[in-house]
């Protein structure tokens, strides 16, 4: 399980309030994989994480381009790439092959470590200047 904690801070309050979501959501995924879990469980997972993201990634998107972010299309491209993995995911549960779950468990577990961990955090000083706390 991935406990919330100040290292995940990006210094905007909006942003901390959805990442903690999205950790929630991560851990849900770590509890259903110690367990059977039905198609319809995976189908439900995968759409939450689906919408988390589709909204999530178009708020951080607006404020990269609005406060002229350097980084905005390396990030912009991460966001890109989860969207498609969720896209794959999903097709492979639609197709009943929704023994999907180390697979994802390990790509969000990833996703935590690196992109909200490490390149969230870039656009702390950028965000902060233009006066988003
Ligand atoms: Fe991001």
């Amino acid at each position: 399980m991935i406990e919330w904690s100040d290292k995940y801070s990006v210094n905007v309050a909006i942003i901390d309030k959805e990442h903690k979501g999205f950790i929630n959501l991560v851990n849900r995924v770590t509890v259903m994989k110690q367990h059977n879990y039905s198609q319809k469980e995976v189908e439900d997972i995968l759409s939450e994480l689906v919408k988390f993201a589709k909204e999530h990634f178009e708020m951080e998107e607006t404020y990269m381009s609005t406060f002229k972010y350097p980084d905005y299309l390396l990030h912009y491209n991460e966001h890109l790439n989860f969207s498609l993995h969720m896209i794959i995911y999903n097709n492979q549960v639609i197709n009943g092959e929704y023994k999907i779950m180390d697979e994802l468990h390990k790509y969000l577990q990833e996703w935590v470590a690196y992109h909200i961990h490490i390149t969230d955090k870039k656009y702390t000083k950028c965000f902060n200047k233009n006066g988003l706390k």
